[in-house]
């Protein structure tokens, strides 16, 4: 009787130890269970993420190169209207027969000249390149001369300048359609 109960005993701690080795291995099983659900859930929110980012494309939106400028009684003949420079970076010039506008980029290296009444000229910061009011080069590096922009009367008797169609000098377009306005 009195070998028994260390028996008892020492069977009693191997049952223990053997439901502590049990509960170990569940408990990582649960451990790697867990894990393993909550990578495919990250991979899943994350492909869900990608799907609707393609949904919406970057997209650039650029502001229209069409604009009205107001009425040709606005522009007096012989002057150059410096109204539109700095918002849409165009001259309005109003001659005896017509109305044209030239694109404030200088042809060197695309700074942007300045119209100087006095000396009747655009002249560019950048390098000095001068340009007559026509928008003719004459001094400086500028290769040729500015380049003029479409110009129309909208229905409304609005001048509308677009500045996506451009008339260049040296191809010979100044005189094409589109190039003045007669008024
Ligand atoms: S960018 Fe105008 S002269 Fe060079």
């Amino acid at each position: 009787m009195a070998d028994e109960k260390p028996k008892e005993k020492t069977a009693s701690k191997e049952a223990k130890g053997k439901d502590e080795a049990l509960e170990t291995i569940w408990s990582r099983r649960e451990f790697f269970s867990l894990a393993g659900w909550a990578g495919f859930l990250a991979s899943l929110g994350l492909s869900a993420l990608y799907f609707a980012r393609l949904l919406f494309p970057r997209v650039l939106f650029e502001p229209s190169p069409i604009f009205k400028a107001g009425i040709p009684s606005d522009y007096t003949v012989g002057e150059v209207s410096t109204k539109w420079v700095t918002d849409q970076r165009v001259w309005i010039v109003r001659d005896e027969e017509g109305i044209y506008v030239i694109f404030a980029l200088c042809t060197h290296l695309g700074c942007t000249p300045r119209w100087l009444r006095s000396e009747s000229k655009y002249k560019c910061p950048c390098h000095g390149s001068g340009f007559t009011k026509q928008g003719i080069n004459f001094e400086g590096p500028a290769p040729r001369p500015l380049e003029r922009l479409k110009i129309a009367l909208a229905p409304d008797g609005q001048i509308i300048i677009d500045k996506s169609k451009k008339f260049l000098f040296e191809k010979g377009q100044w005189g094409k359609p589109g190039a003045k306005l007669f008024v």
